[in-house]
């Protein structure tokens, strides 16, 4: 097998020296240069054709954000891994703008260093490849001679379960990809977990534009080339994204929707419980048979309203549904545009649906629409804003609230339920 080839970029000799030494007995993994500042890497990639680079940030004559951004624009194949000391959240917002893929934090270990080149670099070969499914079983185990965590692999097996998030609401435009994108951004920086997101909104899914993702990688072209979907193969579609989240966007075109069925999406969701903490899952506003059983399988439902009279009656609606479906109790109402008055007021609200607000995210279009034209969320692009802080609120409190356990939740099968309407 060809070894991935690294370039380390670092102003300090003896840092260099020490990613070498780290480095030196990862067998898949070959140092072929080093370089003390960002001109001088970018004529060593000229040279060498390395395939990843691990680059410091702040070095004399260029730094590495501008390096990153000309490596970005001029040679495509070699991916950037930005290393930054603890409390630059600044910098991973350059980093992200700049096209590094991927970050890590000073003090390097080797085993983080090496799990991060292995998954930039099998993604980079993955997505540039037309055929990534030969690709895919090229890189696949040996007769289990590699165990997936050795090979870098995000999908394997956690000690416990995760927990399934599920972000809904019955109407369309009240902010679930907004609060999905976000939760799981925080969930991974603040609170540290690991964290995928699922875009099951099959047909008009944007988690992929609010991420600026375009590596192609997507739920139908797994489901249309895997079969069956393993650990491994569900692996090489994770999109990894500089946050720290691994993403499975929905299909580029609504009509391929149709290619992913319920089987399909069990089997992802449970792969994907098994091998994170969270994942959050992103629907569209319809109860069909993919969203009914992402709800079945949540461990939290996030309903979210905002406060105007359609959203509403719509909440209204979807709360008596999941009522007769044994679902309620697993909701968590999450207010959106909070502070936006449309005509009902907070306790009002409260008493029609008779609920409690769970959580109040407040609007702050400026922000949002500029993290849209960016690709960067909210979160880390406006990291002091109110509504990020509202974000990060809501981050804490999921990791904190009561995991349910297997006896508060409903023994009947969802089938059952659904017939007894
Ligand atoms: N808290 C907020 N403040 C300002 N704008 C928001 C907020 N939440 C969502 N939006 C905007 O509202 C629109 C719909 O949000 P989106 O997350 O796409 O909703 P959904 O996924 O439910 O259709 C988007 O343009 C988004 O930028
Ligand atoms: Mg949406």
């Amino acid at each position: 097998m060809e070894k991935i080839k690294v370039l380390v970029v670092d102003d300090v000799p003896q840092t260099r020296k020490d990613i070498i030494r780290l480095l030196y007995f990862e067998e898949d993994l070959q140092v072929v240069g080093e370089a003390g500042d960002g001109k001088e890497a970018l004529q060593k990639i000229a040279e060498l054709a390395p395939d990843v680079v691990l680059m410091d940030i702040n070095m004399p004559v260029m730094d590495g954000i501008t390096a990153t951004e000309k490596i970005s624009l001029l040679y495509p194949q070699t991916t950037v891994v930005i290393i930054s000391i603890q409390g630059e959240p600044e910098y991973l917002k350059k980093a992200m703008v700049a096209g590094a893929r991927d970050y890590l934090v000073k003090p390097l270990s080797s085993e983080e260093m090496a799990l991060t080149i292995r998954a930039v670099h099998r993604q980079k070969v993955l997505h540039s490849s037309r055929d990534s499914q030969a690709l895919l079983a090229e890189n696949l185990p040996e007769n289990g001679a590699q165990t997936p965590g050795e090979s870098g692999a995000k999908v394997q097996e956690a000690k416990q379960p995760g927990q399934i998030l599920v972000v809904f609401s019955g109407k369309g435009g009240v902010g679930k990809t907004t609060v999905a994108t976000n939760l799981a951004v925080v969930l991974a920086q603040q609170e540290k977990k690991k964290v995928a997101l699922l875009d099951l909104d099959l047909q008009f899914g944007d988690i992929s534009v609010l991420l600026n993702l375009n590596d192609g990688s997507n739920i139908s072209e797994l489901v249309r080339q895997a079969d069956p979907i393993t650990p491994e193969v569900l692996d090489g579609y994770l999109i990894r994204h500089i946050t720290g989240i691994d993403i499975l966007p929905a299909p580029l075109f609504p009509q391929d929707a149709e290619y992913v069925s319920p089987a399909h999406t069990e089997v992802i969701l449970s792969l994907l419980r098994r091998s994170y903490d969270y994942l959050v899952v992103d629907t569209p506003s319809i109860f069909n048979d993919i969203t009914l059983q992402a709800l079945e399988v949540a461990d939290q439902i996030l309903l979210l309203i905002t406060r105007d009279i359609a959203a509403i009656k719509n909440a209204k609606t979807t709360l008596n549904i999941l009522e007769s479906l044994e679902l309620r109790e697993k909701v968590r109402i999450v207010l959106n545009r909070s502070d936006q008055d449309l005509g009902v007021d907070i306790p009002d609200l409260e008493k029609g649906l008779e609920i409690t607000v769970a959580h109040q995210i407040v609007s702050d279009e400026k922000a949002v629409i500029s993290a849209i034209n960016k690709g960067i969320p909210v979160v880390i692009s406006q990291a002091s804003s109110e509504i990020a802080r509202s974000f990060r609120r809501l981050g804490e409190r999921t990791v904190n609230s009561r995991r349910l356990t297997m006896a508060d939740k409903q023994g009947k099968s969802l089938i059952t339920r659904i017939f007894s309407l």
